[in-house]
């Protein structure tokens, strides 16, 4: 008996060194900017914790990343001939197409984003060649020896570094219009008879008409998209120094890190190299400052909401902040509101007002009743993470369908922002915080988010880490890759068979005219000599 607890003992420790063997990594990471960047920190804090080094690679105009910070990773900046301001000026005028109001139609809305993302196109053109064609600064990334490059999309070309230094990817990513980036250049299926096309605002649920929506609005996104990407093609042949196109160089990614998970999603078929790890930075809360911990235990029994419009908008029009603010003063909770525009002349003194707030401490604090958000995809996992239910203000780009999300789940009450009056605030407010079915929804969504596993952030650096211990995860990559369009619907197959089905048809059919031709010459001899004999 003992022997067999020491012989057990043994393989225990056989198999946990086993596990426990993680050759210390060196991960280059090309981030995005804004919440892009504070969600892979994450990734990034995590993988540093694990004893793997990490550089991150910035360029010098960066708006969200200050590289003169200490840090425990190491900042690789090279130079780019932009300020941060104007590059910050893009993002913003991009923010304020949506923010027009009275809003303009959807074609208007479209031609004015696609003359900014023109602009936003030239800058990473600028951002990619002074990265790409740098000699000394390949020359260097090269020395430093790499395992694996961690990416985000936002920034066209990164993949190209990638080809260039011969690593394996590891990309994050919430996701791209109508998923065309996943299904072109990734493979991952999205049936539209099932699968809504984001950001459509549709659910998984549709009737006739929303299905032809759906398939007319995939079809558009896939033309479009195939339109951006023929446009880079030709970059990415002339970078590569061979043919090549930009979804083949981004398809040769090992893994997909998607920033969402199945509280989230509509159920809908996966690919073996995508991983969904949907609030991998949300973590437990820690104990707020001691004047805010006071503002807070101040509401008493009502509790208080926490609102944020997100780090891209600063300020609202004074006539919106004033109606916001009014709305505010007629609830008996206390308001946690995070904004940096003119303090709004109706502010109550119910509510506060920070330039910057503990977001995630403060939804994870028992006093919280609800979240006022725009419906990013941060905050939203953290209502999640918490269980706290929202009013959702949407903004612009993924808000207005993360946070249908939200509603169709039982989670939310959406009011469009620019229309709405103090009344309908304060009645989406008392509904969220009266009706116990909000808070039921967002706790089992809730459980749902728990019950994994493993964490989305352990989630996360084990595929990194297994990328680094086999260089790669091709075995994951599906063939279809490989296949051209009318191979992957098998439409060459189909064209096969039929032919045959054809052949062998128009085989029967002449042999059966053969035959009955011949039957019937044979008989009419017959017919002619029994009519002759009657006669
Ligand atoms: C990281 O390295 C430190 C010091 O060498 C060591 O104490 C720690 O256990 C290591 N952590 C992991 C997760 O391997
Ligand atoms: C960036 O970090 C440095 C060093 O910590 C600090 O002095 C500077 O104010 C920071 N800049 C911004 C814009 O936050
Ligand atoms: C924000 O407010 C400032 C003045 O407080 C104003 O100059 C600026 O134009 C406003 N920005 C937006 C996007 O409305």
């Amino acid at each position: 008996m003992q022997r067999l607890g020491k012989s057990f003992t043994l393989f225990v420790i056989v198999l946990f060194s086993d596990l426990s063997f993680t050759h210390c990594g060196n991960v280059l990471v090309l981030p995005g900017e804004y919440s892009h960047w504070y969600n892979m920190r994450n990734i990034v804090g995590e993988l540093l914790n694990r004893n793997h080094s990490v550089t991150v690679l910035v360029n010098s105009a960066s708006p969200t990343i200050n590289f003169t910070q200490q840090e425990r990773f190491q900042y690789l900046v090279f130079d780019v001939p932009l300020k941060a301001h104007e590059v910050h000026s893009l993002s913003e005028q991009l923010v304020n197409i949506w923010m027009q109001y009275p809003r303009p139609n959807m074609v208007q809305i479209g031609l004015q984003i696609m003359d900014v993302l023109g602009k936003v196109r030239e800058m990473h053109q600028i951002m990619c060649d002074r990265m790409l064609r740098s000699e000394t600064l390949i020359s260097r990334l090269t020395a430093l020896k790499f395992d694996v490059l961690l990416y985000d999309p936002m920034i066209i070309c990164s993949d190209l570094l990638a080809n260039i230094l011969d690593l394996p990817v590891v990309l994050s990513l919430r996701f791209s219009l109508g998923f065309s980036m996943e299904r072109m250049c990734g493979q991952m299926p999205s049936p539209p008879s099932y699968v809504p096309v984001p950001p459509t605002e549709m659910t998984d649920h549709m009737c006739f008409m929303e299905r032809v929506k759906n398939v007319i609005v995939y079809v558009v996104y896939s033309f479009a998209f195939r339109m951006a990407s023929m446009s880079l093609d030709n970059y990415y042949s002339e970078v590569l120094g061979k043919p090549t196109t930009m979804c083949e160089t981004m398809g040769k990614a090992d893994i997909w890190l998607i920033r969402t998970y199945w509280d989230f999603e509509y159920p809908r078929p996966l690919l073996p190299n995508f991983k969904f790890v949907g609030g991998l930075h949300c973590k437990p809360a820690k104990p707020l400052s001691k004047e805010l911990e006071e503002f807070v235990q101040s509401s008493g029994d009502h509790g208080i909401i926490v609102f944020s419009l997100g780090s891209m908008i600063g300020n609202l029009t004074m006539e919106r902040a004033n109606t916001i603010a009014s709305a505010l003063g007629q609830i008996p909770q206390k308001v946690v509101w995070r904004y940096h525009g003119k303090t709004p002349e109706t502010l109550a003194p119910n509510t506060k007002i920070y330039d910057w707030i503990p977001q995630n401490d403060l939804l994870g604090h028992p006093k919280t009743k609800a979240f006022i958000t725009h419906g990013g995809t941060n905050g939203l996992y953290e209502a999640i993470y918490h269980g706290v239910p929202m009013v959702g203000l949407p903004l612009f780009a993924d808000q207005p369908d993360n946070l249908m999300h939200m509603k169709t789940k039982g989670a939310a009450v959406v009011l469009d922002i620019n229309k709405m009056q103090s009344e309908d605030l304060v009645d989406a407010l008392k509904t969220v915080l009266n009706n116990p079915s909000y808070k039921e929804s967002i706790m089992r969504l809730s459980r749902i988010h728990h019950d994994q596993p493993m964490k989305p952030l352990d989630q996360a650096v084990y595929w990194i880490e297994f990328v680094m211990r086999n260089k790669g995860a091709k075995h994951l990559r599906v063939q279809a890759h490989d296949l051209s369009w009318y191979q992957y619907h098998c439409l060459d197959v189909v064209a096969f068979l039929l032919s045959i089905v054809a052949l062998i048809t128009f085989l029967v059919i002449k042999t059966c005219c053969f035959l009955f031709r011949k039957c019937f010459r044979k008989t009419r001899p017959d017919a002619k000599a029994k009519k002759s004999k009657k006669e």
